[in-house]
């Protein structure tokens, strides 16, 4: 969740270019974790709000979406393993409604849309929305012949083998049935069923699911298809893709097909005439739910008549002629026993909750994301309280509130630590935001594989030949905890070649990649640390502006002990010191960017494995893109006010390409403040500082049009 992000509305451009680069990285990570691994690390709240902070930085700062935005991809690419396949039709999703007056809404949208008067009845189906996950089964002739996962709604992965060992999909259809028939329904797990398959797992001490969905996705998406064959997995049809001919003339009338050809469908499904009809469903439905053999999370509701649906058509990914009814999240109360502190792969301290096992909507939980330090201040909650726990979907369980009249005498107050408990570091506040990292970084265990990974990554030393395998393998047997121990492989030759599937060339060729990298370009060496916040951008004006590993330490220490003598969080930087000041006008970097870095390079463990990577490394200045005879090589320029013939952004860019810096405030460094329409005061400043003002054609003419 973003409680204590910056509001959208204060965020500078070199911030808000920032925060998205972060919250793609973030939320691509989400979605890989939830469709591809089956393993959400938060809720569907949390992740809405970052897909919402996103698309509300976008809006305000519409030069900065980026091509791998958020925005422009819906769920998770396929995951690898299994070959692609295009939709001939997409597979959609679906508008939510959560009360009365939205499907009210709905309806009288689908009337105007329509033209219908006021009392042409719009007849609806309903139908339970069942928690598993979506698949598009395609029949020739009568004949499965394809199989997909819904993907990003237009490419999917080929599941043809895993859904064939499914009993409840058809692999000849019955009756006359259209020559090209994709048929989509929901692959899901029964909870009993569900139930059994975890104890199996835990008595052979393999995975255990966190909920049916999670499971059916699991094992439906297994390379080994005799995995999934072994799975309780069914499938229940409610839609359909591509068709050679008209199914039926009602979406009725058509799951009435289905059926007859033989496919499973919800016989709790109703034809309702209006919404009074549908609510009494809903309310139905509501009421069944914990006696029902499997999830449901609300109900749908589509238009019956299928000309209709076709002439209201889709907008934006969601057909306009259906809509999802949720229900309320699950709920139930419990008392807290305890909080733990979890260190994730990327350092992040999460507060858990454990609690005293209660069933919520059929599961059993016995323990809650408390998120961060702020969640748990917000909801005020202590040690020995009671609280109610919710189970929203598919997520991990979330602690809504304490009930502070139950509260015990004995109710502790949970002090959040500031030392990470995986390795003993420093855990700090990041910046504004309400999460705590471990510093320790690069020497966490809990973070060092994934350290490594970016240490050897592409825009980093990119060492060929050392991937993730490797890594978790040569850590698990002590060759390398530290990026130093990298090139130090060479003491263990005789080991490695000993391992199994390697041989001497093999061993040769990755020692010979190492050896090749020993020599490295500084912006490549501070990318490579995994700074918080910095990243291959960022990275290079360190590099541009510093030229040597020295330079930029001896620059930190300065900057640091500026910012210790006045740790004044609101400040402005020049208030705090010269080196400081120095530091927060490179684009890019503020106060807040200034701080991870003061912090990074404060720490003890981070000092020893700089002055580690010194002695094994031959550092090299950062050169500059070629700029040929460029009139601003070398020189430091500020954009101010509107620009006119291009966006704030790709100006930075043709500057930085031409090797000028480009800075965020001006100073006596600055050379050149090009100023548009609007500018405020760092015109003013300029004028005072006797520094050259230029207007954007100028500029242009300057730099070569
Ligand atoms: S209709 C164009 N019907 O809900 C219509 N979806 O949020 C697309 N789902 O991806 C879907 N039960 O996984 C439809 N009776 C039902 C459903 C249903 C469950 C799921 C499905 C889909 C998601 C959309």
């Amino acid at each position: 969740m973003n409680e204590g992000a910056s509001p959208v509305d204060d965020l500078s451009e070199a911030e808000a270019a920032a925060e998205l680069e972060r919250l793609a990285a973030e939320i691509a990570r989400h979605d890989e974790l939830y469709y591809q691994d089956d393993a959400p690390e938060v809720s569907d709240a949390e992740y809405d709000a970052l897909r919402h902070r996103n698309a509300a930085i976008e809006t305000l700062f519409s030069a900065l979406v980026r091509a791998d935005s958020p925005s422009r991809r819906v769920g998770a690419a396929p995951a690898v393993g299994f070959a692609k396949v295009t939709h001939a039709r997409p597979m959609l999703s679906l508008a939510n409604a959560f009360d009365a007056d939205d499907l009210h809404d709905f309806v009288a949208r689908v009337r105007r849309f329509l033209n219908l008067g006021e009392d042409e009845p719009v007849e609806l189906v309903a139908e339970p929305k069942i928690d598993g996950l979506s698949a598009s089964l395609r029949y020739a002739d009568g004949r499965f012949v394809l199989g997909a996962t819904r993907g990003d709604g237009s490419v999917g992965e080929d599941i043809t083998r895993n859904l064939d060992t499914i009993d409840e999909i058809p692999k000849t259809l019955t009756g006359k049935a259209p020559s090209v028939l994709e048929v989509r329904g929901e692959v899901y797990m029964t909870k009993p069923d569900f139930r059994a398959l975890n104890e199996r797992q835990a008595a052979a001490d393999d995975k255990v699911f966190a909920n049916p969905r999670n499971a059916a996705a699991g094992s439906l998406r297994q390379i080994d298809r005799t995995v999934t064959a072994g799975r309780p997995l069914r499938f229940l049809a409610y839609s359909w893709g591509e068709v050679s001919e008209d199914v039926a003339e009602t979406h009725w009338a058509a799951i009435e097909r289905l059926a007859a050809m033989g496919f499973q469908t919800n016989p709790l499904s109703r034809l309702c005439a209006d919404v009074d009809e549908i609510l009494a469903l809903y309310d139905d439905l509501l009421g069944q739910r914990a006696e029902l053999p499997y999830d449901i999370d609300g109900v749908v509701y589509k238009v019956n008549r299928l000309d209709w649906q076709e002439r209201l058509g889709a907008v934006s990914r969601a057909p306009r002629w259906a809509v999802a009814h949720k229900f309320p999240a699950e709920q139930a109360e419990t008392e807290l026993l305890d909080i733990t502190i979890q260190v994730g792969r990327t350092g992040s301290l999460t507060p858990v909750a454990a609690l005293k096992p209660v069933t919520v909507g059929g599961v059993v939980v016995s323990r809650a994301t408390l998120h961060n330090e702020d969640e748990i201040e917000r909801l005020g909650v202590r040690i020995g309280d009671h609280v109610i726990v919710q189970r929203a979907g598919d997520v991990i369980p979330q602690i809504v509130r304490a009930i502070e009249d139950k509260r015990p005498q004995g109710a502790k107050k949970f002090s959040f630590p500031d030392r990470c408990p995986a390795c003993g570091s420093r855990a700090a506040r990041e910046g504004d935001k309400a999460r705590t990292r471990c510093t320790g970084g690069l020497i966490c265990p809990a973070q060092q594989v994934e350290r490594l990974k970016h240490f050897v990554s592409r825009n980093a030393f990119d060492i060929e030949g050392l991937g993730t395998k490797h890594i978790i393998a040569f850590r698990e047997d002590g060759l390398i905890s530290t990026p130093g121990d990298i090139f130090r492989l060479h003491d263990h030759r005789e080991d490695l070649e000993a391992r199994e599937g390697w041989g001497g060339q093999s061993v040769a060729n990755l020692l010979a990649a190492i050896e090749e990298r020993r020599k490295i370009p500084l912006d490549r060496l501070i990318n490579a640390l995994g700074i918080p916040q910095i990243g291959q951008a960022t990275a290079r004006l360190l590099a541009l502006n510093y030229g040597t590993l020295d330079a930029l330490r001896a620059v930190m220490d300065a900057a640091a002990a500026d910012r210790q003598a006045d740790p004044n969080e609101d400040k402005k930087p020049e208030l705090v010191g010269e080196a400081y000041a120095a530091l927060c006008a490179i684009d890019q970097v503020g106060m807040n960017v200034a701080d991870d870095l003061l912090a990074f390079f404060a720490e003890p463990h981070n000092r020893e494995v700089l002055d580690d990577l010194g002695r094994e490394l031959e550092i090299e200045a950062y050169e500059a893109p070629s700029v040929g005879d460029s009139p601003v090589a070398g020189k430091t320029v500020v954009f101010t006010g509107t620009l006119v013939e291009m966006t704030r952004s790709e100006a930075k860019a043709r500057a930085e390409s031409l090797g000028a810096k480009v800075a965020g405030s001006v100073s006596k460094k600055t050379d050149y403040v090009v100023a548009g329409p609007g500018a405020g005061s760092k015109a003013k400043k300029a004028a005072e500082l006797g520094i050259a003002t230029l207007s954007e054609e100028e500029w242009l003419t300057l730099i070569g049009g």
